[in-house]
């Protein structure tokens, strides 16, 4: 398939490239590089480096069979600073994708959703019928597009699908996760493995779970991508699947430390912080719907797995070149 994978130089979106562009499809990725990076964009895609609300309508125009929607702005904290972000930069943006996607009449769309939709669950492991209740501004914004894509589906005939996802870790060889404002678990801890930063700072410890820290359900960004090349293929016109991406096991922030320990060595200090505001205690992902419908296997599920993969990949970043 012809395939615009929007967002396709940052962390999961380059994954993904990768994944397709290994699965035979022609790919174009567009990123205006404001998180992204140019040299995370696969080799075999080409490159279109532009503002995606301008540029859409145009790209789209050339004709493509299917758009991969990555590009976003993705930081829970900054969204509650400032909205204005996350409303413009996601939604205003996702809102001139779909116009493009309508007028050209691209048949497939799958999108970049998120746990953060749901907000505090009601019940673990939470399942797509859940209430959806974001308690930020990022997870609101990513609702608002979900509901967009829904109407957009039934009344235009798009194959549409959103996914969830929980907790994304891991690395695709030299593709992983490198934002320049970290505030992502696995990578902070290997940033004191790797000696850029002296401990890691755990917020709190005296939630309800088994050890007192949050426990959460950590994906590898490998199954993810399997999940997109599945999505591609199983997406039906006139209707939106929604549906979650986890490995259905919760890991405490306590031992993602350990796991981080055992992996690099290093002995990894950490040391008791207040709760971050807006951290549900627990979030585990209810994926049964995504592997009856899109005969999705995540197989990297073991948090060992998923942290040497990025432990491998934030080494190959500091070989000298
Ligand atoms: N944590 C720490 N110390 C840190 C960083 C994180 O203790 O320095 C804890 C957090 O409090 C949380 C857990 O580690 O309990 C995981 O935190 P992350 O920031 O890595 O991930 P989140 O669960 O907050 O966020 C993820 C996605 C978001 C998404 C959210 C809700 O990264 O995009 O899940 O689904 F919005």
């Amino acid at each position: 398939m012809k395939l615009l994978v929007t967002g396709g130089a940052g962390y999961v979106g380059s994954v993904c490239a990768a994944h397709l562009v290994d699965a035979g499809h022609d790919v174009t990725v567009l990123d205006d590089l404001s998180t992204g990076h140019r040299d995370a964009v696969p080799d075999g895609a080409e490159f279109v480096e532009a503002d995606l609300a301008e540029a859409a309508d145009e790209v789209l125009g050339a004709g493509f069979d299917g758009v991969l929607h990555f590009a976003a702005r993705s930081l829970v904290g900054e969204s509650v600073q400032r909205p204005e972000l996350y409303w413009s930069g996601n939604v205003v943006t996702s809102l001139r994708l779909l116009e493009a996607i309508r007028r050209h009449g691209t048949p497939r769309l799958v999108f970049s959703s998120t746990a953060a939709t749901y907000g505090e669950p009601e019940a673990i492991p939470i399942r797509e019928d859940a209430p959806a209740r974001p308690t930020n501004p990022y997870g609101a914004s990513k609702l608002a597009i979900d509901n967009a894509i829904s109407s957009y589906a039934a009344a235009h005939g798009v194959a549409a699908v959103s996914l969830r996802y929980f907790n994304v870790a891991g690395a695709h060889g030299r593709f992983g996760e490198r934002h320049a404002v970290e505030t992502h678990l696995i990578p902070l801890v290997l940033q004191v493995a790797a000696g850029t930063r002296e401990s890691v700072q755990v917020f709190g410890d005296d939630w309800p779970t088994p050890d007192g820290t949050c426990v959460r359900d950590y994906v590898h960004v490998d199954d993810l991508a399997d999940a997109h090349v599945l999505a591609l293929q199983h997406a039906r016109p006139g209707h939106h699947g929604i549906y979650n991406l986890g490995s259905g096991t919760g890991f405490s922030v306590r031992e993602v430390v350990e796991a981080c320990r055992e992996v690099t060595g290093h002995p990894i200090p950490a040391v008791a912080a207040p709760r971050r505001s807006g951290d549900p205690a627990v979030l585990i992902a209810a994926s049964d719907a995504a592997k009856a419908e899109l005969g999705w296997n995540p197989v990297r599920t073991d948090l060992s797995t998923m942290v040497g993969d990025a432990w491998s990949f934030a080494q190959s970043r500091r070989q000298p070149v």
